[in-house]
């Protein structure tokens, strides 16, 4: 391995202000709002009442809040509902574009950290990569993991370290929801003088796939920022287009009603069998390769906004797996060791993920873990809590980055542990 610093291979989602058209994507919510309605665990009553107008909502778990995305001619409407909330947007336009406009200092090369100040593009995106791979040609290569539908190469890197390559999988996956640009900007960093990096990489071989969901994260650079599906066309006939890749695993696909949406126009539309996106064969084809190869040891599938570690099951609730307990608690150190790194406390929620957010079928943890037999498992949601959402300010890829970091490596330190082997408490 050559000793060269080298800060990252998350790196996801950035622009450089003339790479991203930001007047373009901004476009279609010039004047729009985005409002954060509290909810008081009393949900059912406040959509009651917002049924009476016309909005796009960006999360799921309603118990505490309900995160709205408001048009400036359903404003007046809003306000008379009486509806108690905090503004996250006050021009979501103007977010957009301010999102867009920054440095455009950094250069395509992995190690320099200006790379992290500004989203990037998809191309750009794929030369980082490949600079990543010039880097340390001997102990990585560029891998694909299948082809979007609109005929992309899903590309990763796959990294090793002393002995290599062939030691059980760390397998990352980025951007499978395409607004969630964050997720696509942290990468991991190696720096060749940092022990813990060294030595996880002498242990374990790393797939990193940044935008498995590319044809989605370019339209919402081209055309529409909020955009989450893939970009397939809908079943005969539906003019809706997207399947949502990360209800369209194989694994428990049809086993909750309330776990997925049948509905083609819908943000979590299912598709109409499991695996019926390209994207997701060529992901799922990876999965079974490792599985029937290394073996895979840690699997994580980035997203945000919430900011949540999750472990399976996703489809029920009331489900909980015999590794759960273990989950758990790296989890719990995963939480501490990004709260005691950054500077603001930010703070992590962790658990099963059905019961701690919603249910969620065909998604990726459950089938990597089921069918792909991943001794760990998570879905992480990377930052905010709510005031920015999926439109998170540039100023913020670096300390998301820095303390995911600082969370990978305790997790990684924990792979190989013996947890619950009868010491009592100390
Ligand atoms: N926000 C992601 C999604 O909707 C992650 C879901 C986490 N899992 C869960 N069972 N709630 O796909
Ligand atoms: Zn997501």
């Amino acid at each position: 391995m050559r000793s060269l610093r080298l800060v990252s291979i998350l790196a996801v989602g950035a622009v450089s202000a003339s790479a991203i058209p930001a007047t373009k994507v901004s476009l279609p919510y010039d004047g729009f709002k985005v409002f954060r309605v509290k909810t008081h665990a009393h949900a059912s009553e406040v959509q009651k009442k917002l049924s009476n107008i016309t909005f796009e909502q960006w999360n799921h778990d309603v118990n505490s809040h309900i995160d709205i995305v408001l048009a400036p001619d359903q404003l007046v409407a809003f306000e008379e509902l009486g509806l108690e909330s905090d503004t996250m947007h006050q021009d979501l336009g103007a977010s957009i574009a301010a999102e867009s406009a920054h440095s455009s200092l950094w250069r395509r090369q992995a190690g320099d950290p200006a790379w992290f100040d500004s989203y990037h593009d998809y191309q750009d995106h794929i030369k980082y990569l490949q600079s990543l791979h010039d880097l340390f040609p001997g102990n990585s290569e560029i891998i694909s993991s299948g082809y979007s539908y609109e005929n992309r190469s899903l590309n990763g890197i796959h990294l090793w370290g002393a002995g290599g390559p062939g030691k059980p999988a760390v397998l990352y996956h980025g951007t499978v929801h395409a607004r969630e640009w964050i997720s696509t900007a942290l990468v991991t960093g190696y720096n060749a003088g940092d022990n813990d990096t060294r030595s996880v990489l002498d242990k374990y071989d790393f797939y990193i796939i940044p935008v498995v969901n590319p044809d989605g994260f370019v339209y919402t650079q081209t055309t529409q920022r909020l955009w989450r599906k893939n970009r397939q066309p809908g079943p005969n006939g539906s003019t809706c287009y997207g399947r949502d890749i990360n209800r369209n695993w194989e694994f428990a696909w049809d086993a909750n009603p309330q776990g997925a949406s049948t509905n083609p126009c819908s943000q979590t539309y299912k598709g109409e069998q499991p695996s019926d996106s390209p994207e997701n064969k060529g992901l799922d084809k990876l999965v079974r390769q490792l599985r029937d190869g290394p073996g895979i040891k840690l699997y994580i599938d980035w997203h945000s906004y919430g900011q949540y570690i999750l472990s399976p099951f996703g489809y029920k609730e009331t489900l909980y797996a015999p590794e759960l307990g273990k989950w758990t608690k790296a989890a719990q150190m995963v939480s501490d060791a990004i709260r005691d790194s950054s500077s603001d406390l930010t703070t992590f929620t962790f658990g099963p993920s059905g019961a701690t957010l919603y249910p969620t079928t065909g998604a990726a943890p459950d089938h990597v873990y089921s069918i792909g037999r991943a001794e760990f498992s998570y879905t992480i949601e990377l930052r905010d809590i709510g005031k920015y959402g999926f439109v998170l300010p540039p100023e913020l890829i670096r300390p998301t980055v820095e303390e995911q970091w600082a969370g990978q490596k305790v997790l990684w330190s924990l792979l190989d542990e013996v947890f619950f082997d009868g010491e009592g408490p100390a």
